[in-house]
């Protein structure tokens, strides 16, 4: 089938998971789109939000996608299933696949969860994983900080350093063998969190596991893109396209082309 994945978040953070679905699965052709005008969806209200995500599905489904993937924590905690209940393609959240990711990883049984302002406040991470595992141990805490970094390409900064620390030093003096980034953007940071927090916590990120769990579902539903060795990727964002195309080639290792997408903002 070779209609594209849709992937979206409200900035590059879904870039991390486009990053891995092009690895894991080279022939699918992505439709990307970053709300970068409107990033940071964190401290937005869920009504927002949710507001915010149907108008990019909306947009997004011009395309006739095969799936569409919220590649945002923020917007999946709020919005995700009232996207699936309104859609008859398969909608993918990213939350559910990191809570697996963890419950995997951990040996202790103790889980830290980083995230946005929304994520945290939702509970969303904790309730996927006891949904898994009842006794396990969660501490979450919001970092606020971490988006506004990486949608200006700060990942490595003494500034960005400086951040990290500050926000993560409770959570450090808490025993936790996994801590999972409860942001899409966060892996954009993860060399400065994982030096932050130290070798005896794993960084959880949910790309990977978002990427098996889309290649399960279209594997099973038949819906595997074939004889497509070279799928042309497109992106869109609605806020600075150079900005946007800096971070995205940097971060996929590629050349691409964005398309600024004009909508009024809030
Ligand atoms: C945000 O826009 O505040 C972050 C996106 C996310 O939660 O993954």
């Amino acid at each position: 089938m070779q209609q594209a994945i849709a992937i979206l978040d409200s900035g590059v953070g879904g870039l991390t998971v486009a990053k891995e679905v092009m690895r894991q699965l080279p022939q699918e052709k992505i439709i990307y789109f970053g709300d970068t005008a409107r990033t940071p969806y964190g401290p937005r209200s869920p009504h927002e939000v949710i507001e915010f995500t149907h108008q990019i599905v909306d947009y997004l489904l011009q395309f006739q996608p095969k799936m569409i993937v919220i590649a945002c924590n923020t917007a999946t905690a709020v919005a995700l299933d009232e996207i699936r209940a309104r859609l008859s393609i398969p909608v993918v959240g990213v939350i559910h696949p990191g809570a697996r990711a963890a419950i995997k990883t951990t040996q202790s049984g103790k889980v830290g969860v980083i995230g946005t302002e929304g994520t945290i406040k939702s509970s969303a991470y904790e309730l996927a994983l006891r949904q898994i595992s009842p006794h396990i141990q969660v501490v979450s805490q919001p970092c606020p900080l971490f988006v506004p970094l990486v949608e200006k390409g700060l990942f490595r900064t003494d500034q960005t350093r400086s951040v990290v620390e500050k926000s993560l030093q409770d959570l450090r003096q808490i025993p936790m063998d996994c801590l999972i980034l409860g942001c899409t953007h966060y892996p954009f940071l993860s060399d400065v969190i994982a030096d932050v927090m130290g070798p005896n916590v794993t960084l959880i990120s949910s790309a990977d596991e978002t990427a098996r769990e889309i290649s399960t579902i279209l594997y099973h539903k038949g819906m595997l893109a074939t004889s497509n060795p070279m799928p042309v990727h497109q992106f869109f964002c609605s806020g600075d396209p150079a900005m946007f195309k800096k971070i995205a080639q940097t971060w996929l290792n590629e050349q691409i082309r964005v398309t600024p997408v004009v909508w009024q903002v809030p």
